[in-house]
């Protein structure tokens, strides 16, 4: 048993010496964005505060937030760490409580935020040769950036994966869903979903990867509505001639069509669309790696 199960990711935290044009990169990315207490938060349309922030200084990533039930569950996570939570001081106020995992991440596990009301979401309107939902009307679409929807998942390297694994599911009960082998016996990384019991969640929250080279933020992941909103996001960055990474493509594993960039600092940032779910009734599969 886990001391806590999430209820999701919360945001990713990052520093750059430019935040303006961090700015115009997330406004193109499809988040709105604002400043508070001298640092940049982008929100996505699902109501939450805010779902990524860059303070000022060198460039980094400073670290991952989640999202607890409840106060009380980050209480009972805090005990046995010694700790205690504290005001989060940050868009929609709530409690933090600041772990540090084996390879020295900085964890923020959140709760209690106050949120908005999500904004509503497009209703499906594609046409297959299975179903056509969509009769006597078109489909008209204005270049704009991707609707970012919400924070999907975030990519970690890590140094010994098994110890990495046991400390992020022995805290947050993390379900693998695939987990990867760099060759026969000898793992790589695994897929991790968060635990709601009968309510399928994203297939993946957090994938740690054993992986050679520095340490950090492999990439950061956002969902947007749907086909439409990722293939106007693409043309949006294009246009904008800002650095693409991979895609547009398909995942195996998870199944959501991708689309990477860069950032001006050189983070990675994802859109996505159309991901598995699944929930602890799916068993965890095992796979060697190939890239996709
Ligand atoms: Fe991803």
């Amino acid at each position: 048993m886990s001391v806590i199960k999430l209820e999701d990711i919360a945001y990713v935290r990052f520093a750059a010496p430019d935040l303006a044009l961090m700015q115009g990169f997330l406004e193109d990315f499809g988040l709105t964005c604002f400043e508070e207490a001298g640092r940049l938060y982008g929100k996505g349309s699902d109501g939450r505060p805010f779902i990524y922030v860059t303070q000022p200084g060198e460039a980094k990533f400073l670290g991952v937030g989640l999202r607890a039930d409840s106060i009380a569950d980050l209480e009972t996570l805090a005990a046995p760490e010694g700790l205690a939570p504290e005001p989060l001081t940050e868009p929609g106020g709530g409690m933090i409580l600041r772990l540090t995992d084996p390879d020295g991440y900085t964890v923020e596990v959140v709760a209690g935020q106050q949120c908005e009301p999500p904004a509503p979401v497009p209703e499906p309107r594609f046409n297959s040769t299975a179903a056509k939902p969509r009769q006597r009307e078109t489909i008209r679409l204005s270049h704009a950036p991707a609707n970012v929807r919400r924070i999907g998942h975030a990519v970690l390297k890590v140094s010994d994966f098994r110890a990495s694994e046991r400390w992020w599911k022995e805290r947050f009960g993390f379900i693998t869903s695939d987990e990867i082998e760099a060759a026969k016996d000898v793992p790589l990384g695994a897929f991790l979903a968060c635990d709601r019991g009968d309510l399928p969640a994203d297939h993946r929250t957090i994938f740690l990867a054993q992986l050679p080279g520095a340490l950090g933020l492999m990439h950061a992941a956002f969902e947007v509505a749907d086909l439409d909103g990722l293939m106007l996001g693409h043309q949006f960055f294009k246009a904008r001639k800002r650095k693409a990474a991979w895609g547009v493509g398909r995942h195996i594993m998870g199944s959501q069509i991708f689309d990477y960039w860069k950032d001006p600092f050189g983070n990675e940032l994802e859109h996505w669309t159309d991901g598995d779910l699944f929930s602890e009734v799916v068993p965890p599969v095992w796979t060697v790696w190939r890239r996709s």
